[in-house]
């Protein structure tokens, strides 16, 4: 029969934790299957009394790794040697969008900075073509909000919105104090993630094409 999603994310969870190695220096995504994650390689620290430390990607992935006793450190200190994150939606070229946690900024230095990421994926995450179910989100510096959003209009963008906060009045607002805008396309194609970093503004996009990823699945 059918598990749920939250066994598929639990089952990868488990796996992941199967590659820490005493010593790793691990980047940490953001959202529900990266907790996970952190919650079964906490686990394994503990019971071997492994000596890792902890990338995270967002103040959600350090409070998750602080809380669960996982010491943390940063980018400008240490280089990860692996790394693991989630995905909102997986192609069949390991081309991704994620960004629906708003961290993608992040996620992406993480994972320009780590030889090798495994994104964690359920069933669900796998699309036949990119941007079927999700936007590609931008960062965006607030001062560029209608330049960006002029820009986007004369490339075939379907829509594009500024991504509301669903706990208070007015716009999501990162941890880089920037905005968000979620753009559907027609199509997603290869060039775009450069295109898209060429608009004057654009601090990232939740598109992640060609890096060195590997799809983990239970
Ligand atoms: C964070 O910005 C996102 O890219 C997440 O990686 C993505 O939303 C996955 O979340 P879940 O693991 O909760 O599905």
């Amino acid at each position: 029969g059918e598990i749920s999603n939250y066994e598929e994310k639990s089952k990868v969870a488990q796996r992941v934790s199967r590659f820490v190695k005493d010593g790793d220096v691990i980047g940490v995504g953001s959202g529900s299957t990266s907790f996970l994650a952190v919650k079964a390689i906490a686990e394994r620290v503990r019971q071997e009394e492994l000596d890792v430390l902890m990338i995270p990607t967002s103040h959600e992935a350090l409070l998750n790794c602080s809380t669960l006793g996982l010491k943390t450190t940063s980018l400008a200190a240490k280089r990860p040697d692996w790394a693991f994150d989630g995905a909102d939606e997986v192609d069949s070229n390991k081309r991704l969008i994620k960004g629906r946690g708003g961290a993608m900024f992040a996620e992406k230095l993480v994972m320009a900075s780590a030889p090798k990421t495994y994104i964690l994926v359920d069933e669900s995450k796998f699309v036949s073509r990119l941007g079927e179910k999700f936007a590609v989100p931008m960062e965006v510096d607030p001062r560029a909000v209608h330049l960006v959003e002029t820009k986007l209009n004369n490339l075939q963008t379907v829509e594009v919105q500024l991504r509301m906060a669903k706990s208070k009045d007015g716009p999501v607002v990162t941890e880089a104090g920037n905005l968000i805008l979620d753009a559907r396309f027609q199509e997603i194609t290869a060039g775009m993630e450069k295109e898209f970093s060429a608009i004057p503004g654009v601090i990232e996009t939740g598109l992640f094409i060609g890096y060195s990823v590997e799809i983990l699945t239970i």
